[in-house]
């Protein structure tokens, strides 16, 4: 078991339990918390990765679209990933440049959005086509502007923590898939433009063997059919260790890895290709803290469950209830003394100490201790009194951003970054209430 130290909540981070006391009693609960060292340090790391003719790392920015972490994360270096023709507005209007952003997205734009796209792709962005729909749309446009575009392709193989982050197989309908390659390239040919880049992203979280095997596949797939191609994206998706128990993917590992088969694919075809990956978990994950206070207790009995009850939960970090996924737990005194850590539970009696964290919503599912079927699983962790702490780690990235923060009237919790120099910085104010209710209209 990891050794901590006593005041630090986990071994990677800076957050201690004073700064959580600070947090929550200047900013109020629930807050999201984000650590800058740790974006900065994962951003480093990506931009480290081995390759062999060049890298770009753009960060897929669905994780978390708040404007300071898009400006910090692009100040490291890192492009932007976009999901969305908002997305990329999102991110313009934080002053990214386009030129530094890449489009990925089921959306078909018409009308204005049309128009909009046009020009952010005249001023840099770049387009990845992701349907034989979009790629017929295209087409006169890019030929016209002699603008090269990306394709992205559905190998028909994927991987993903659940299988709800599996993008790659035949009940993924993300990209062209292999079975309609040869349509595509009719109109690519047909039309005579330019594809420079093939992009693949298998899914989130998913076993990096996996991911390690789609560069095989990626390479073999540019070689056949993309002859112009000088970019291969690779997509996001590394598994990130949010549990003291899981393992994360090794990029460096997968990087040098990568860096060897775009050697061979030199060798084999005189062609040097640009690598591209496209992290988001990886990025932010684990930079992420949700603070919550204790707001009550109750009990179901000698075959029940001791529950505490938060005043935030599905709302707020919805991951378990769609995933089941496991955040770590931090029990945290409202004097700052830390009660119990994730990342150290060996002073607690296993099944004395067993409990099921409840949020405030009125919904069974709203439990952040569930397994991906939904039941309760009661976790290892310290007895808080009304009024403590229960911080819950790991959720810097798909919480804050893919959130039902309005469910049941809960206003969006505010959003804070620790600075490097330590100071506590909002970078989210707290929603209110006439904000959700703003643009309704009466009877
Ligand atoms: C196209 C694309 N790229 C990158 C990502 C980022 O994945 P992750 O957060 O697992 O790194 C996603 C996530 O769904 C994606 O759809």
């Amino acid at each position: 078991m990891t050794h901590l130290n006593t005041d630090h909540l986990t071994p990677f981070g800076r957050v201690t339990s004073e700064t959580i006391v600070r947090a929550a009693e200047q900013f109020g609960t629930p807050v999201y918390l984000y650590d800058e060292a740790v974006v900065v340090r994962k951003c480093q790391d990506a931009l480290n990765m081995p390759n062999a003719y060049g890298l770009t790392v753009r960060y897929a920015m669905k994780a978390n679209s708040n404007r300071a972490l898009l400006q910090l994360i692009n100040n490291q270096g890192l492009s932007l990933d976009c999901s969305t023709l908002n997305e990329v507005r999102r991110a313009h209007t934080a002053g990214i440049a386009c030129d530094r952003m890449m489009l990925t997205s089921q959306e078909v734009p018409a009308g204005k959005d049309r128009q909009d796209l046009e020009t952010m792709i005249r001023e840099g962005l770049v387009y990845n086509i992701c349907s034989l729909r979009q790629l017929k749309l295209i087409a006169d446009f890019s030929v016209k502007h002699d603008q090269p575009m990306s394709i992205r392709i559905n190998p028909g193989v994927g991987a993903g923590e659940s299988v709800t982050r599996n993008t790659g197989d035949k009940y993924s309908s993300f990209g062209i898939h292999m079975a309609n390659i040869e349509k595509a390239l009719d109109v690519i040919h047909e039309k005579g433009f330019r594809i420079n880049q093939v992009h693949v992203h298998i899914g989130s979280g998913g076993d990096p063997d996996m991911w390690r095997e789609n560069i095989d596949r990626e390479l073999m797939i540019t070689e056949k059919y993309f002859p112009d191609a000088e970019i291969v994206n690779l997509g996001g998706g590394f598994k990130e260790a949010r549990m003291p128990d899981e393992t994360a993917a090794d990029i460096q590992e997968l990087g040098y890895y990568a860096k060897e088969r775009f050697k061979d694919f030199y060798r084999r075809t005189g062609r040097k290709l640009h690598m591209s990956i496209e992290p988001g978990t990886y990025i932010v994950a684990n930079a992420g803290y949700l603070v919550t206070s204790v707001v009550d207790e109750k009990w179901s009995g000698p075959t029940g469950f001791e529950f505490i009850i938060l005043d935030a939960g599905m709302e707020a970090n919805t991951r378990p209830l769609l995933y089941g996924s496991r955040h770590p737990f931090y029990v945290i005194s409202n004097t700052g003394k830390l009660l119990s850590s994730e990342f150290d539970l060996s002073t607690m009696k296993y099944e004395l100490d067993y409990r099921v964290v409840v949020g405030r919503c009125c919904e069974s599912g709203d439990s952040q201790s569930l397994d991906y079927q939904g039941h309760i699983i009661p976790r290892t962790m310290a007895n808080p009194e009304i009024g403590d702490y229960v911080v819950i780690g790991g959720t810097g990235a798909y919480c804050s951003a893919m959130s039902l923060y309005n469910y049941n009237s809960h206003v969006q919790a505010a959003e804070l970054l620790l600075r490097e120099d330590g100071k506590l910085k909002m970078i989210r104010k707290r929603q209110t209430l006439n904000q959700i209710i703003h643009n309704e209209q009466n009877l």
